[in-house]
């Protein structure tokens, strides 16, 4: 399958792809309080944004990656296309974003997962530090 991987650092650097990034996000992860993309987008600013996309420039995986201390970032919003599942995706985008806070100075990523997400993170190489709290030093 083919499968792009981009990267940017503010929403209004590629407002289409983050909107699709955004609706995904909202589609599948754990925001129950709001529908709102603009919401999301918001959420966006401050961090970098992985999206993979489809040979049609759809965002089917995005990842979100935030610098909170010095050598110490934030894994948000990782999500996959759910009709594409299981086909590396959350890999690709997980793996960009590692990459990238490397490149940022950043050794140790935290993230708080879903529950059933948890096996994900566990086979990337993750240790849990608590029930949904994950860590990885790069
Ligand atoms: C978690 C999620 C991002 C995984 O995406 P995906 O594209 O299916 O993941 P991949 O295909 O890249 O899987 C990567 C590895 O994890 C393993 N894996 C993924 N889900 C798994 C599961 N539920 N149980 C066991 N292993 C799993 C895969 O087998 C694969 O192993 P391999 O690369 O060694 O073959 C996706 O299921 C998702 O969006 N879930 C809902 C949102 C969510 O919970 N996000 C996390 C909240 S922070």
């Amino acid at each position: 399958m083919f499968v792009e991987v981009v990267q940017f650092d503010r929403p209004d650097e590629e407002p289409e792809l983050s909107l699709q990034a955004a609706r995904l996000i909202l589609e599948i992860g754990n925001y129950k309080h709001t529908r709102d993309p603009e919401m999301i987008l918001e959420g966006m600013i401050g961090r970098t944004t992985v999206a993979a996309l489809d040979g049609y420039s759809q965002v089917i995986g995005t990842a979100g990656l935030r610098a909170v201390n010095p050598g110490l970032g934030m894994l948000e919003d990782v999500v996959s296309d759910p009709v594409k599942r299981g086909l590396g995706i959350g890999r690709k985008v997980v793996e960009a974003a590692e990459s990238i806070a490397l490149g940022q100075g950043i050794t140790e990523l935290n993230l708080t997962s879903s529950l059933l997400a948890v096996p994900f993170y566990r086979r990337l190489g993750y240790g849990q530090l608590g029930e949904r709290l994950f860590r990885k030093f790069l």
